[in-house]
C-alpha cells in the first residue's frame, strides 16, 4: 500500500518526506485555504513547491465543474510537473473529463466518492485513482472501511484498474483497516501516520534495554 500525506503545509510534507515512507501527496480546495494561499498564481506555485519536494504523485484539485472549464483547468495543473494528478470531482461532468484526461495521457484522482456506483463509474472512465472518503462516511453514521472492501472486491472481480486511494483518514486504526480492506493508497494526516509508531511495550521494552545497555557500556 502506498502513502500519501494529506495535507498542503509544507513543513508537515517535508517531515513525512524526511521520514523516508511517503508516495506521493493530496491535496483539496479546503487544505490549500488553510495554508493561506490566495490566487491562482500562488496556488500555481505552491503545486510546484510540492512537486519539487516529493518524488511521486500529488493531485490538485480543480474547482470548475462544468466539462470544457475542468478540461482547461485540469490541462493548466498537469503542465505544472509531470507528477501532477488533476483531482476531479465525482459529478457527471467530472466523469466526462476524468474520460477525456485518461484518453490525453493526463493522470486523474476522482475525489468525493461515497459509494460503490460512484466508484464503478470512476473507474468506466479512466481514472488513475477514485477516493472514498472513509473517516465523512462514519461521521455519517456507515462504515468507511466496508466500501474499501466493497470497492476492492468489485474491482477485482471485473479488472478494474483505478488505484482505491482511501481518503479523509482520521487515526492510525484507519490506515490498518484500509490496509486489511485492499485499499492500493492511504492519504493521511501526518498524526494518524505518525500513530502507527506507537506501542506502550515498544517504549517500555526500549526503556528496559538502554537500561541494560548501561551495565555493559
Ligand atoms: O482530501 C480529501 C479528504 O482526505 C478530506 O478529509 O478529514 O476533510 O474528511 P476530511
Amino acid at each position: 500500500m502506498k502513502f500519501f500525506i494529506d495535507t498542503a503545509n509544507l513543513a508537515q510534507i517535508k517531515e513525512a518526506n524526511d521520514f523516508g515512507i511517503l508516495d506521493g501527496v493530496t491535496t483539496n480546495p479546503s487544505l490549500m485555504a488553510k495554508e493561506g494561499i490566495k490566487g491562482s498564481a500562488a496556488v500555481m506555485q505552491h503545486y510546484k513547491t510540492i512537486c519539487e519536494m516529493v518524488n511521486g504523485d500529488i493531485s490538485a484539485e480543480v474547482i470548475s465543474t462544468d466539462f470544457a472549464s475542468i478540461v482547461e483547468e485540469g490541462k493548466k495543473l498537469a503542465a505544472i510537473h509531470k507528477n501532477i494528478v488533476v483531482k476531479v470531482p465525482m459529478i457527471k461532468d467530472g466523469i466526462k473529463a476524468i474520460k477525456w484526461f485518461s484518453d490525453n495521457g493526463i493522470k486523474t484522482n476522482c475525489t468525493l466518492i461515497f459509494s460503490a456506483g460512484q466508484a464503478i463509474l470512476a473507474a468506466k472512465a479512466g481514472a488513475t485513482y477514485i477516493s472514498p472518503f472513509i473517516g465523512r462516511i462514519d461521521d455519517s453514521g456507515w462504515d468507511g472501511v466496508e466500501l474499501i472492501a466493497q470497492i476492492a472486491n468489485i474491482y477485482s472481480i471485473q479488472g478494474f484498474k483505478s488505484e482505491i486511494l482511501a481518503a479523509s483518514i482520521r487515526n492510525a486504526l484507519h490506515i490498518i483497516k484500509c490496509a486489511e480492506a485492499g485499499a492500493d493508497v492511504c492519504t493521511c494526516p501526518l498524526d494518524s501516520i505518525l500513530g502507527l509508531l506507537k506501542h506502550p511495550l515498544t517504549d517500555i521494552g526500549l526503556a528496559k534495554f538502554l537500561e541494560d545497555a548501561k551495565k555493559f557500556a
